[in-house]
Formats: C-alpha cells, structure tokens, sequence
C-alpha cells in the first residue's frame, strides 16, 4: 500500500519535477523575475479581487470565483483564479450561473476512510475539474482539527488527530495539485470555531500548539507540500493570524521552511506594515476589508522606510515561486472551459462515500438487509430527493443541480449566503433500484405517528436522520435537530429492526442508540450518496470507515460544556429594538477561547486523560466481518516502527484498520497517542503482515526551550486495537534520548 509520501511524491513527479529541483529551480526563476519588476506589478501580486466586485472593471479573464490576481502578463505571469475548495469546485449562492462541478463527501467522510491514496484520488478529481473550469488556485486543504465538536465547519475538517488529519489532508492536496495547480491549506492556525471567528482569541501554550493544530499543519505541508497558506480569521494568543509574526515568520517560514505565500482569508486583514512584517504576503478579497492595505498603503508604508522593499520583493516572489513550481509559467493559459466526464467523477465520489461511511451498530447482523426483504419504509431526512450537504464557501452545485435547497430554519450568520443544500442523489430511489424484488416506500417524519405506523408493517425501518451544518455558524449542541430524536425513537418502538443512517456535519448524540438496530455514520456523502449507502445496506461492498472524531455521550464531558462567544455575540448584535441583525457581527468584542484546557489533549487524548468513556470512540467502526491481531513488535531506536499480523476470522472478505497508540510521558502526565494504522482488504481466513514505521515527532514533546522536539530516554507503551482505548496487544518501546528540529 502507498503511503501519503510516496503519493506527495508521484504528485510531484506528475507536475514533471522531482521535488528538490522544483524548489530550487522555482526560486531562482522567481527571483529573476522579481528583478525586472516594476514597483506597481510587485504591488499587483499581493492583492486579490473577488471578481464579483470588481463590477465593470472585471476583466474577462478573472472567471466568477472566490479571487483574482493580476498576473503580469510582460513578464509571462499568468493571472490567479481561485476557486473554493475542498469538497469541489465551489459555486455558492450559484455566482457562476449553473456551473455544476462533482460533490465529494465531506472532509469528515474522506477521513474517515483513513486511505490516504483514496484522499490523493479524490483530490486529483476535484483538482482536475477545477483547472478544467480554468481556475489554478484551489482554496483547500482545510486541517484545523476538530477541538470543537459542535464546529459549523467539522464537515470541512478531517478529524480530531494530528497525524490523521495531516496524512489525508496532505494526500488530497498533493492529488489536488498533480493537474499542475495550486492548493493552500487552511486556515492557519486554531480555527476551532465559527462563532465570534474574526475576534475569537485562540489562547494556548507552544508545547501544546506545536503537539496539536499545528503539527497537524506540519504533516500536511510536508506531505501535500502547498503552494500557499491560508491564515485564519481568528487571533491567537492575542495577535489575528494574518498578522502574527509567531506563526506566519516564525513556525511557518523560519522552522518549516515554508517558501510559498500567505494569503489572507476574504475580509481578514487589519494592517499594512505589522501584517506585511509578520509575514502576510497577500491580501484576498480586498474589497471585503476595510480598505487595500497591501494597495498605495503598502506602497507608502515601502516608500516611508516602513516596510523594507526587500519584504515587498519576497512577497511578490513566493507568489511567483509557487506559480513556477505548479507549471503555470510553463504552459499557454487557458481562454475556454474544458469538457469533464462527469459520470468517472461521480464514480470517485461514491468510491469516497463507501469508503467513508462508518458502521456504528449492527446488532443482531441486521445489515447487511437479507436478500429476502420485502418491504423496506424510509423515512425522513429528505431521503425522497437527496442527501444533505454543508453550507458555506465550500458550496458545491452538484451535478444535476441540487435536488433541494432550504433557507436555514434559524435566522443567523448564515443565512444572507448559506442554504441548506441536497445533492442529487436520492437513497429511496438507490434503495429501490438495489432491491426491485422489495416494496420501497418513503414516509417524510415530519409526523411520528405516521412514521411509526409504516415502520410497523415493514420488514425493516430506515429513518434517516440529518444534522446541517455551515461556515460562519456554530451548532449549539450536539442533539439532532429539531423533532429527530423522538422520531427514532417512535420508529424504534414499532420496529426494532431499525436502521437509524446519519447525515450529519460532526459528532451527534443519540438518545436513542440502545433503542435500534444498527446506525450508520453517513457524513454529506456527496454526489453518489445515495447509491453508496445502497450498495453499504445490501452489502455489495462492506462498511470500512472508522470515526476519525470521538462521537461525545454528552457535552458535559468536552473541555468546553458550553461554546465560548455566544453571549458576547448575542449581546453585540442586538440592534436598537433589541432584535438580532447580524449585520451588526463587526461590533462583536474579542473573547477567548482558553484551548489551555485540554492544551494538545484534543478528542480521544482528553477522553483517555480524564477517564471519560465516549458514546463512539476515535477510530472506530464496524464491518460484516471480524479480525484477529497477534505477533505485535515494536523496534524501537532511533527509528521507531511497529509490526502486526492481521487475520480475517470472518466469512466475508473486509477491511481491517489496525491503530497503533503510544503511551507517552509528556510534562509529566501520560498522553496517548496515534502513531499510525494501515487499511488492509483481507479475504475469508486471508492473513497478512501490516508494519509502520512510527513519526519520532509523535513520541516527543515540544520544549521551546531548544526550540524543538525531544524525546527521553527510556519506554513506552504500545498498544494496537480497533479503536481508542481498545488493546489487542501490547509492547513496550524503547526509545534512546533524542533532539528534533521545530
Ligand atoms: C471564506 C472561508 C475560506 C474561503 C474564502 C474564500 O470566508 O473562510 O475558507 O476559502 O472565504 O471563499
């Protein structure tokens, strides 16, 4: 099995260049470039339009996306178009008039399936659609962690672990950028949440940050190797991310050795000279800030002695530099849209559906459905028409076009651009096409009586319940929405053969998970949902995710029982007859949020430290059928691996995912960690050998003090299982005394 490196790689050497020679070979161009500038074309490179705003000034050529930069065309630069992002080409609000594009399932959804090389694929597809549509930016590669469960944006963001985020974020952005364009990674760093998210104060110690977010930023650089950087709306530890010199000059381009640029997220910058000097080189959408900073203010600030030209000509060259590096310098810019085949898309999509859908009950071996089913009743969840999809810039417009779109039930944030989305694939007529010998109906849930009486005259009920989740909003707690609950639970009392399937943008609570027969994690399953949960249900394939965020049994057990910001934001945008109008959101004061709490310990590690016991754990999920693990060794020294039999003991062929934790010493308490796993496709009785070799970062600790890494002589524990918390076996690690660079 290909690792997420060697994948970086063959994405590399797909762009035509090994990657040594690209860096080189693109600065040195770059920089001779840069010398021919005029002061205006260098002031071009560092600012981006939205082409919608620039009205009668647009250009042909800055197609209707998220952002445009001038190239310069006398020196052979072509312009940047920037297109939203990881779930697709983006096309919110429907801006670029019916532009469909292939919807993958959500960030969540492809972690899930812990398959880098799957992640690769799907960032390949997308990538290639986006440069078809002749964008060559893509703003994806969104890796914050999920320190937030009740996130608006976790369906952006692939889990709650470092190195799971890292390995498959890195994967699709290196897939992303094998069509010869550019990715970013986003948002830079500690955006948790969306509530207050332009003046949220992200506080937290460095040993903690270097351990969490931004390792998990680390490893998606190193493997996905993007050309840009995204910085974050919110501040941390008191600067705004765009303008923090610890983050941007000092962890991203001094330790990292970062040599692309930094973009603004749209309507995030607040200076000119302290955001050029910590190390912003680019400000996106600037007609959403308050004014062009990096336009005459910058070239003021250059000309007063504020900024050094030199910080100017830099910024101009990593735009260049990564512009080289993507081919954009080496190949005519493209004037017309290029045909895509949609139905080979679609089919990645679903392959990234099945992949992604986790197995959390399965009692009595309910699923998969017998073949001699006769009637099956679905119910809820819009099941009729389609499944549901996040909302915000990431917006997809499926193809087909969507089969649903609602306002938002709530007013908020939100709901000026977002709207409750259903992509064009709908599970009961996937259902009835899979089992044509079956009576397939649909009841809406919206009554429960209703519901429950169908339930009780069919052989099975499928009650599929929806969870929406955006940009710029926050859930307020982790309960289904709306009536859902009691729904399930009427459902499950008139049949206890009960599927309940999930679409939801995060972790939900389930009230009623002891009541039904088995659940199924859908995430936003995308442009095929439909018939991947199909092909799930009836077994023609068999569910191989594993959760890639711990599933809570309750809020009272997260670091933060309540989200930080509510009241200061409901109390900012209470206008003067005391209504909320969210277009008063600027007036809302900087808050903290103290991530100090749990520090690096974010899902599983806090669960483990505290001894909580979640309602779902990290990594884990079922399948249709089972496996046994032996001959666990761990080799310690200076490169650390571990190795595990792996047997079949089913009768169906599956998809084992053996994680491999450490127990590790650090500042004095024991915190436990993924240090890596593999997904093995083992037949019937099939037996086979998985060996990692273990990222020495990850049986570390960070000490400022050096600056960087370093681990302590002596032994660890490490533990194989299904899942946090599950122990196969057991080995301990001996590791020599080591220093790593930042
Ligand atoms: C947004 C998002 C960012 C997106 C950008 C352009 O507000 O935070 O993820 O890429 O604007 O649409």
């Amino acid at each position: 099995m290909q690792t997420a490196a060697k994948v970086s790689m063959i994405a590399l050497a797909a762009m035509g260049v090994p990657v040594n020679a690209a860096s080189s070979n693109a600065d040195a161009r770059a920089a001779q470039l840069v010398r021919q500038m005029t002061q205006e074309e260098k002031l071009s490179l560092v600012t981006s339009d939205m082409p919608l705003m620039m009205g009668k000034n647009r250009p042909a050529e800055a197609v209707i996306g998220a952002g445009y930069v001038a190239g310069v065309p006398r020196l052979g630069i072509p312009p940047l178009r920037e297109t939203d992002a990881s779930l697709g080409v983006a096309n919110l609000m429907n801006l670029r008039r019916d532009d469909i594009a292939t919807a993958l399932p959500s960030t969540l959804s492809l972690a899930s399936s812990w398959n880098p090389v799957l992640a690769h694929e799907a960032g390949a597809m997308i990538g290639a659609e986006a440069r078809a549509k002749r964008f060559n930016v893509m703003l994806a590669g969104g890796v914050n962690l999920v320190r937030e469960p009740r996130g608006g944006r976790s369906f952006e963001y692939p889990s709650e672990d470092p190195l799971l985020a890292g390995t498959i974020v890195g994967a699709q952005v290196a897939g992303i950028q094998s069509n010869g364009i550019i990715s970013t990674i986003k948002h830079f760093a500690f955006n948790s949440q969306e509530t207050g998210r332009s003046v949220v104060n992200a506080v937290i110690d460095e040993p903690s940050a270097r351990e969490s977010d931004l390792l998990a930023f680390q490893i998606a650089l190193e493997r996905g190797r993007p050309g840009s950087v995204m910085s974050a709306y919110n501040k941390v530890n008191g600067d705004w991310a765009s303008e923090n010199d610890w983050l941007l000059n000092q962890v991203l381009k001094r330790d990292w050795g970062f040599a692309g640029w930094v973009m603004s997220d749209w309507g995030n910058v607040h200076s000119t000279a302290k955001a050029a000097l910590a190390g912003l080189d680019q400000q996106s959408g600037k007609g959403l800030d308050s004014k062009p900073f990096f336009g005459k203010p910058l070239d003021d600030a250059v000309a007063s002695g504020e900024v050094p030209p030199a910080r100017l000509d830099d910024m101009a060259l990593r735009v260049v530099r990564s512009s080289i590096a993507a081919g954009l310098l080496d190949r005519s810019d493209v004037s017309e849209v290029q045909p895509i085949d949609y139905d080979a898309n679609a089919r990645v999509a679903q392959k990234a559906a099945e992949q992604g859908m986790v197995l959390l009950k399965n009692e009595g071996d309910l699923l998969p459905l017998a073949r001699s089913v006769r009637t099956i009743v679905a119910i809820g969840g819009h099941a009729d028409v389609g499944v549901l999809s996040g909302g915000g810039s990431t917006q997809v417009r499926p193809v087909g076009g969507p089969a649903l779109e609602l306002r938002p039930d709530h007013p908020g944030p939100a709901s000026a651009f977002a709207r409750q989305t259903y992509v064009r694939s709908s599970p009961l007529q996937a259902l009835q096409a899979r089992f044509p010998d079956a009576r397939v109906t649909f009841v809406d849930g919206s009554d429960p009586a209703a519901a429950s009486g169908a339930a009780a005259a069919a052989d099975i009920a499928i009650v599929f319940a929806e969870e929406w989740r955006t940009e710029a909003e926050d859930r307020q707690s982790l309960s289904l929405p709306g009536r859902q609950d009691e729904l399930i639970a009427a459902v499950a009392g008139a049949n206890p053969r009960t599927v309940v399937v999930l679409e939801t943008g995060g972790a939900v609570l389930m009230p009623w998970a002891d009541k039904v027969g088995a659940i199924l994690e859908a995430w936003y399953p995308g442009q095929r949902g439909g018939q991947a949960l199909a092909a799930l249900l009836a077994g023609d394939t068999a569910p191989s995710g594993r959760l890639p965020i711990t599933f809570p049994a309750g809020e009272d057990q997260l670091p933060r029982p309540k989200l930080d910001g509510v009241a200061q934001v409901d109390a900012a945008i209470r206008d003067s007859s005391g209504k909320p109008n969210y277009g008063l959101l600027n007036n809302v004061p900087t808050f903290d949020a103290d991530y100090r709490i749990e520090g690096a310990k974010v899902g599983y590690k806090w669960f483990a430290a505290k001894g909580l016991k979640p309602l779902f754990p990290f990594g884990y999920g079922l399948t249709y059928t089972s496996f046994g693990y032996d001959g666990l060794k761990a080799r310690g020294g200076t490169a650390p691996s571990v190795s595990i039999q792996v047997t079949n003991t089913g009768k169906v062929a599956g998809v084992a995912v053996p994680q491999f934790y450490a127990h590790v010493r650090v500042r004095g308490e024991t915190v436990t960690r993924l240090v890596g796993w593999q997904r093995i496709q083992l037949k019937p009785g099939e037996r086979r050998t998985v060996n990692i070799a273990i990222d020495p970062r990850l049986l570390a600790s960070y000490n400022p003090e050096l600056p960087g890494w370093e681990i302590a002589k002596g032994t660890v524990a490490l533990v194989v299982g299904e899942h946090a918390g599950d122990v196969k076996a057991e080995q301990t690690l001996a590791l020599s005394a080591r220093r790593l660079k930042p």
